[in-house]
């Protein structure tokens, strides 16, 4: 495919300014040289929003081709009296994408598809790059009824975009079961939601969109499993929660390349 993948790492709420900015320094020698050395690959550090200076000067004082921050959440309004939330427009001060509506955000602080679908549009006009995830859990699971879950989520949190910035979206498919667990899907499962995912999206905003979009596998993916999820034609990539942490982070990358 002519996609380039992306690795993200979700740092979730772990890694303060000065174990983020360690940690950073810590990866950076060897991810910046895989980073040099294959141009088709995007890498994605998304700590928390207070550690996000920090990672960032890192980052920019050890400099490396695509080699991007992400915040992990963001509101949807311009600025003003909304307590505890980050703007679009500060995000984009530091970082080139934005993961919206991960499944803790709708599990734990109550997010919907309407909500998801606002934050959406508040990137794209603010030229960030939303990463939009979505994912069925467990009893849906069980009860077979992955593809409608997923269906309704397409269609709420991905309504309303022009196709050029379909094409720009990122979608990530995370198994709600497969977070954290240590319990990843196969690859086979993963490839066949994110087969129907493209279609789903082919159907709302054409066959070039379809093409286009990048979709990520996220769920237990580590450097052990990567390259089975990389080998499926369909899946682009991968979010990366718990071995974002570590440095099996850069050996995630290597072998995605
Ligand atoms: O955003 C990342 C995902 O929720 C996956 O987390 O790799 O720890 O399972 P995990």
């Amino acid at each position: 495919t002519s996609r380039t993948a992306i690795i993200a790492g979700n740092w979730k709420m772990n890694y303060g300014p000065q174990k983020a900015s360690e940690f950073t320094m810590e990866i950076m020698p060897s991810l910046g040289q895989l980073m040099r050395s294959y141009p088709r690959i995007l890498c994605l550090l998304c700590p928390p929003a207070i550690s996000l200076s920090s990672v960032r000067e890192v980052v920019d004082a050890m400099p490396a081709p695509r080699i991007e921050l992400g915040a992990q959440n963001m509101y949807y309004e311009e600025k003003g009296a909304f307590t505890g939330e980050i703007a679009p427009a500060m995000v984009k001060e530091l970082c080139t994408s934005v993961i919206l509506g991960h499944s803790e955000r709708r599990t734990y602080f109550g997010e919907t598809d309407e909500l998801v679908n606002k934050k959406a549009r508040a990137a794209f006009a603010h030229r960030l790059r939303p990463i939009i995830c979505i994912g069925e859990n467990l009893e849906q699971f069980e009860s077979g009824s992955t593809q409608e879950v997923i269906r309704t989520q397409i269609q709420g949190s991905l309504a309303g975009f022009t196709p050029e910035q379909a094409a720009r979206a990122v979608i990530a498919y995370e198994p709600i079961w497969a977070i954290g667990t240590g319990k990843a899907a196969t690859a086979e499962q993963a490839g066949l939601v994110v087969h129907f995912i493209r279609e789903q999206y082919s159907e709302m905003y054409g066959t070039e969109a379809g093409d286009a979009v990048r979709i990520l596998y996220g769920g237990s993916v580590t450097s052990e499993n990567i390259a089975e999820f990389i080998a499926h034609p369909d899946i682009d990539g991968a979010l990366v929660g718990g071995a974002s942490l570590k440095p099996d982070f850069v050996e995630i990358v290597r072998k995605t390349i």
